[in-house]
Order: C-alpha cells, then sequence, then structure tokens
C-alpha cells in the first residue's frame, strides 16, 4: 500500500515532501497535497519530512483519517504533478496547528 497526505496538509502545502520523493507521486490541489498511490515505491522517506506529520503509511491511517486513502487516489488523477518545492501557504504556521480542517479542503 501507498503512502497518503493527510488533514494536518490542508492549508499549509509545505512541500518539504515533495523534494526528497525520487518518482514525482506528488499532485497540486489549491490547498492539499495528494500521493499517486501507483506511484509511490514506498520508501517513506517523505513521511518524517512534513512539519505538520500529514503523510503516512496507508496501512497505518490513523483514525479518522481513512477517507484521505481514497481521496489521494482520486485527486492524484486529476490534479498536475508537483515536482519542486514552493513557498507555503500565506497562514500556514496558523494552520498547522488546527486539528480540525476538513471543512477548508478545496478540490
Ligand atoms: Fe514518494 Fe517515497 Fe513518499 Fe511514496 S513514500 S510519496 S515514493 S517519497
Ligand atoms: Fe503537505 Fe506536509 Fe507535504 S504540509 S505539502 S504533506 S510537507
Amino acid at each position: 500500500m501507498a503512502y497518503i497526505v493527510m488533514e494536518p496538509c490542508i492549508e499549509c502545502k509545505y512541500t518539504d515532501c515533495v523534494e526528497v520523493c525520487p518518482v514525482d507521486c506528488f499532485h497540486e490541489g489549491p490547498n492539499f497535497l495528494v500521493i499517486d498511490p501507483e506511484v509511490c515505491i514506498d520508501c517513506g522517506v517523505c513521511e518524517p519530512e512534513c512539519p505538520t506529520n500529514a503523510i503516512v503509511d496507508a496501512a497505518a491511517a490513523p483514525a479518522g483519517q481513512e477517507r484521505y486513502v481514497e481521496l489521494n487516489a482520486k485527486y492524484a488523477k486529476l490534479w498536475p504533478v508537483i515536482t519542486d518545492k514552493r513557498e507555503p501557504l500565506p497562514d500556514a504556521e496558523r494552520w498547522s496547528t488546527v486539528a480540525e480542517k476538513s471543512a477548508e479542503l478545496k478540490l
């Protein structure tokens, strides 16, 4: 099973994960990134790089985050690939401390 991006990425998009991924499997939406499960090689190097701890092995998705498994797979087919690190979103620091922000997700 591939790795996934979960709720803590929303409104942050630090993109440190993009820089370390060896196979370009990140795709970018307006305020969230997803991982293409068909491209991810399960190397795990992106997981410790995320400042918000938004990345996890899909098989170990914590309670309440299960919907992100399907969401990553679906939007990886719709959103463009991102291969370079960018500036985080303007209010990333504030949003990084907000636990419940799924309502902010722009699809
Ligand atoms: Fe890329 Fe490896 Fe992370 Fe998969 S686990 S998204 S291949 S860095
Ligand atoms: Fe998001 Fe973390 Fe990557 S905030 S863009 S999953 S480094």
